[in-house]
């Protein structure tokens, strides 16, 4: 029986990965700071598909809370195959105008505790040679985004760290696998303002197509999984057009 912990399972993208893992047969580690939320899905998995799920509460923008939760599992002698790191939010808005605390919990959110996770956990999956880590990016990562510089930096490092850990774990057995969704039905549209954005409203996926692609993909060892043909076509798009367009482009379409 294999165990698959995933970040932010609490809505969204997270919450339908965890139905896709647990429909696969594996036990469940349900992560995000709501916990009645999480006792939801888990109570739901449980009749459902049988298998065990265990919440544990966290506000992983807190690297102390990152290693408690670590601690955590060991104290309850769970060891996780799959890491599944998707909690994220992002904030539309002028740099020099966001709130600091509010981008620097996005930086320890997006980018410090999925890599402290991932580092954390990693020598046992190494060790025992199967299992794997599923980073969730964004098609936000193939370009400078004015007006969410922050967030689409952020998913930047999200895709380069994800490829340079799968070219160093290659060979062990693991899978190493970045999901990347365009916009996608779930609470992100609201809370980062972006769901007022014609450019995100008028061509979102629901979140359960988004998370059985990446499922499925990050089942065959896939390096980058984006759903969506418009996604796809966007992101081979930014790849024949000079970076000063792009941002030009993303600035306009994002104007505040
Ligand atoms: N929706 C989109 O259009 C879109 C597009 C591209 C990429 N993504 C990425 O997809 C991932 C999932 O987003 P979503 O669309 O499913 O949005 P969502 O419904 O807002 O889900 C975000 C999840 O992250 C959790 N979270 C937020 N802050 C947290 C914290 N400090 N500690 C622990 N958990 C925290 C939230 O739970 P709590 O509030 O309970 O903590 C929630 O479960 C994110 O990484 C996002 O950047 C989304």
């Amino acid at each position: 029986m294999a165990t698959t912990l995933i970040t932010g399972s609490s809505s969204g993208i997270g919450w339908e990965l965890a139905k896709c893992f647990a429909s696969g047969g594996d036990d469940v580690v349900l992560v995000a700071r709501s916990e009645d939320k999480l006792q939801e899905l888990a109570e739901q998995i449980r009749n459902e598909q049988g298998v065990a799920a265990t919440v544990i509460p966290a506000d992983l923008s807190r690297s102390e809370n990152v290693d408690q939760l670590c601690r955590s599992m060991k104290e309850r002698s769970i060891a996780v195959d799959t890491l599944v790191n998707n909690a994220g939010f992002g904030a539309l808005g002028r740099f020099a105008e966001l709130s600091v605390d509010r981008q620097t919990d996005m930086l320890m959110l997006n980018i410090v505790a999925l890599t402290r996770l991932t580092r954390l956990l990693i020598p046992d999956m190494i060790h025992r040679k199967r299992g794997g880590v599923l980073n969730v990016g964004s098609i936000a990562a193939y370009q400078a985004g004015p007006n969410m510089s922050v967030y689409y930096a952020s998913k930047a490092y999200v895709l380069s760290f994800t490829e340079g850990l799968r070219e160093e774990l290659a060979g062990t057995g693991l899978h190493v696998t970045c999901l990347e969704p365009g916009p996608t039905q779930s609470s992100f549209g609201e809370d980062s303002g972006m769901g007022k954005l014609d450019m995100f409203s008028s061509s979102t996926m629901s979140a359960a197509a988004v998370a059985k692609a990446g499922y499925k993909g990050y089942l065959a060892d896939d390096d980058i999984v984006i759903p969506g043909w418009k996604n796809r076509l966007m992101v081979t798009s930014v790849g024949f057009l000079p970076r000063i367009a792009t941002r030009k482009i993303v600035g306009k379409l994002q104007s505040v």
